[in-house]
Formats: C-alpha cells, sequence, structure tokens
C-alpha cells in the first residue's frame, strides 16, 4: 500500500521518501495522501476494535493501532514509540453544566508518555526520519515540542537540536529536554523567529525539521480524533474544541475526520472549533467578522501575523504555519474560531485542576472556548462537546502557583486555593484547620 506526499494547493505529487517541507514548485503546504479507495471497506470499526488492549508492538500504541490511516507503508521496525496515545476521556458534568452544556468530554492528551499531544506527533516523525536514514532531528519550539522531540530522539538513537526562546519557556519542558539529552540552542527570538531559523539551518546542513509544517507529524496527531470517536463508540460528537497556536492539531483534525467520513467510518463530521488567546489570535482576526454566514460562520481572509503575547506561552504564536490547512479544517467542519482572555483561560484551568484532572494554561483554552461559544449561542445547550487539553499539569508549575498565590499580572484568582503556613506546633495548625473551610 503506497502513500505519497501532495502539495495541498497545486497538487504536484512526490515520493514519500522525498525529504521535502513544502512544495518546490509553488510553496504550498504538503499532504501525505493514503489509497483510501484501496481499503475502503476492508479497514472497518472492527479492524480497529479488534486491536484494543493489544499488548504487542506497535499495535499497543494508539498512534498504531490505526497505521492504516497514519502510515500503512512502514516497516513496523523502523517505528520509534513508546507507546503513545491511549489517553483518557474523561467525562466531566460539573465542567459541562458551568459551560452551559449537556455533555463535555475532556481528551487528555497531558497523559501522553512526555506529558502533551506532541507524542503522537514525535512518534510518526521519528520514525520517518529512521526511515529516511537521517542522523539528526530540530525543532523550534515553545516548549513541549522540544520535550517530546527530545525524547523520541533519544529513544531512536537520533542526534536532536533545539532552537528555543531564551525567556518564556516553562520549567517543566526545559527540564525535559534538558534530561532527553537534546542540545539546546536558547535564541534571542520568539517561536516564529525561531522557526525560521530552524528551516533555514536544517536545510544547509541537512538536518530533518519535525515542526508541525512536516505533514509525518500531522499523521500521528490526527489519531487523537480517532481514538476520541473510537472511544464514544463510533457515536460523533457535535463539537470537537481545541487550542489554537501552530495551528497542527486543528489541521489533523480536519484531515484525520475527513479520511474517517470517506472511508465510512462516521456518518457525520463534528464541528470543529479553534480556540486562540486574546494575545496570540492571529488566525481569530483573520477570520472577519463582517462576512456573517449563517449568522455565525465567518470567511478567512489573508493571515496576518501578530507579535505574541499570552500567559499560555504553549501558543504564543504570532505566524502559524499551518494557517492554510486550519482554513481548510474549518470549511469542511462548518467549524468556527474564538479568543478567549488570559484571565478566562487560566479561570478554566483552575476549575480543570480542581476536578483532580488538571491541565497546562494552553489546554484550559478548550473549556474557556466552549463556555465562551455557548453564552454565544454558537454551542447549543443540548451539545455533545469534546474538549481537547494538549499538555499536563505539571508543564508549567509556575503559572498554578502564581495564580493561587494571586501573583501572576493582571490575573485575578477567581477560584484561589491558597497555600497556608504555620508554626510547627499542634495549636497552630488546628487554629489554620477551625478558621479554614475543609
Ligand atoms: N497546547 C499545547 C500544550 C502546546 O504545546 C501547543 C503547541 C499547542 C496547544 C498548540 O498546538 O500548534 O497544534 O495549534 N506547542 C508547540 C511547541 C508550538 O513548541 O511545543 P498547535
Amino acid at each position: 500500500m503506497t502513500s505519497i506526499l501532495q502539495c495541498m494547493d497545486c497538487a504536484a505529487e512526490y515520493p514519500i521518501d522525498t525529504v521535502i517541507y513544502t512544495c518546490p514548485v509553488c510553496g504550498g503546504l504538503l499532504d501525505i495522501r493514503h489509497d483510501l479507495d484501496a481499503i475502503y471497506g476492508k479497514v472497518t470499526r472492527q479492524t480497529f476494535d479488534g486491536r484494543l488492549g493489544a499488548l504487542d508492538a506497535p499495535q499497543n500504541s494508539g498512534v498504531w493501532r490505526y497505521k492504516e490511516l497514519v502510515y500503512p507503508g512502514v516497516d513496523n521496525a523502523l517505528i520509534a514509540s513508546k507507546p503513545e496515545g491511549n489517553t483518557n476521556l474523561y467525562d466531566v458534568p460539573r465542567l459541562a453544566e458551568w459551560a452551559g452544556v449537556n455533555r463535555l468530554y475532556l481528551k487528555h492528551e497531558g497523559e501522553n508518555p512526555t506529558g502533551s499531544f506532541k507524542d503522537r506527533g514525535m512518534t510518526g516523525g521519528v520514525t520517518q526520519a529512521r526511515a529516511l536514514g537521517m542522523d539528526r532531528v530540530a525543532c523550534a519550539s515553545t516548549g513541549n515540542t522540544s520535550a517530546s522531540l527530545a525524547a523520541y530522539a533519544a529513544l531512536a538513537g537520533i542526534q536532536c537540536i533545539i532552537f528555543f526562546e531564551n525567556k518564556n519557556i516553562a520549567l517543566g519542558k526545559l527540564s525535559q529536554a534538558v534530561a532527553y539529552g537534546a542540545t539546546g540552542i536558547r535564541i534571542n527570538a520568539d517561536f516564529d523567529r525561531n522557526l525560521e531559523l530552524v528551516r533555514e539551518v536544517s536545510e544547509s546542513l541537512g538536518i530533518y525539521v519535525l515542526n508541525s509544517v512536516n505533514p509525518f507529524r500531522l499523521e500521528g496527531q490526527k489519531t487523537i480524533i480517532f481514538e476520541i470517536i473510537q472511544q464514544l463508540k463510533w457515536q460523533v460528537p457535535d463539537w470537537i474544541v481545541v487550542p489554537g497556536g501552530n495551528l497542527g492539531n486543528s489541521s489533523a483534525f480536519g484531515k484525520a475526520l475527513s479520511e474517517l467520513h470517506c472511508l465510512g467510518l462516521i456518518d457525520r463530521v463534528p464541528r470543529l472549533a479553534i480556540i486562540q488567546a486574546e494575545g496570540a489570535a492571529p488566525l481569530y482576526r483573520s477570520y472577519r467578522p463582517d462576512a456573517s454566514v449563517n449568522g455565525y460562520q465567518r470567511s478567512v481572509d489573508e493571515l496576518e501575523p501578530v507579535q505574541a503575547k499570552t500567559l499560555a506561552t504553549a501558543i504564543k504564536i504570532g505566524n502559524p504555519v499551518n494557517f492554510p490547512k486550519a482554513v481548510r479544517a474549518l470549511r469542511h467542519t462548518g467549524g468556527v474560531v474564538e479568543v478567549v482572555s488570559d484571565q478566562e483561560i487560566m479561570d478554566a484551568k483552575a476549575l480543570i485542576d480542581r476536578q483532580g484532572i488538571g491541565c497546562e494554561p494552553a489546554s484550559a483554552c478548550s473549556l474557556a472556548g466552549t463556555r465562551k461559544l455557548a453564552q454565544m449561542g454558537i454551542i447549543q445547550p443540548g451539545d455533545t462537546v469534546v474538549g481537547v487539553l494538549t499538555g499536563h499539569l505539571l508543564k508549567d508549575p509556575d503559572a498554578t502557583i502564581g495564580y493561587h498565590n494571586q501573583q501572576l499580572e493582571n490575573i485575578n484568582a477567581t477560584y484561589p486555593n491558597r497555600l497556608h503556613d504555620a508554626e510547627p506546633s499542634v495549636q497552630a495548625i488546628t487554629r489554620i484547620l477551625q478558621t479554614t473551610e475543609v
């Protein structure tokens, strides 16, 4: 079964083992196109259900369980898998009520081996690096991509190089990349500039780039959707809500839904809601409010990059590389884009954390965005919504402690859980417990 690289703009085709990230003819982004006709009717819901609980690699992975839709032609011996995926889908009635929807599930991608959804992309990307015989891989990162790439490169025995901003990286993520042995370069530039730099340097030195411009990353990330729908016993929710930064997930989700629909594995496509942080919202800004269709769906203009600023450092991105693919996903799913403030993000995070689930700030866009869209009447009260939590609570402990101790600039802790200090005496501790609600 062969797959090919294909330009999303001019449809030019390239062999799967070509080392390119954009179309050499027109500069368009590349898709990996699988031969869906060849598997129609042969790959069914039962095919994937039969693999649940598998103990052997690669089918024990929540990515490679769907190998026919990820990378059918790759030799299993080349697959770099920990395994990853198989993350929980939490039914959260209290948060559903707070958001104003009938049913809300949270798909926790922070439960991947390195604590973020990036592992699903990296198992695809590092497998391809191996298939191509690459001995060095690189990425620019706001943190999670670097942690994940460092871990998968270590697994595959490949050297890893990371370009990151010399400030604004959450400590949990930075410590992972260092610990896993990556060569880290701290640069006095933001993520958007670092992504340009890593592409230029890698091109001239023959290093394989594993940012989400690499289509093998997106093939892995599609499996978030496959797993959600399989966990819902192939019932389709009304909405999938996801944070948007470099727009890799948004793009992958659109492709995943389109493929499931083409194969007849789902009978309708859920709507995608992409949620950006107010200070890092180039997709939202290019999504013109004046051109309203059906009262809510807007048309998408050219991307105008912005200088990004948000407490949710994971999505502090002003020039998202996957913009055209995200627009395609919005069109295909009747999707919407919304923004939430840092205050809304941190309050939603506190509530997710308080459920004993927890996530990093960027992930909380999913809950904050669901609530906002419900208040606007776009998500209907009777709708079933799946929000994606992209990263683990422990990724950014400073944000959590800063919120609860009221130490974050311009953020008010609406749902605080303040720490108490006590002298080492029974009386002092008793006094605290008698005056505090526990
Ligand atoms: N959530 C988290 C926790 C992330 O780390 C990222 C991206 C996103 C959301 C945005 O996802 O790019 O697919 O729209 N982090 C990248 C990084 C940029 O370098 O770790 P996207």
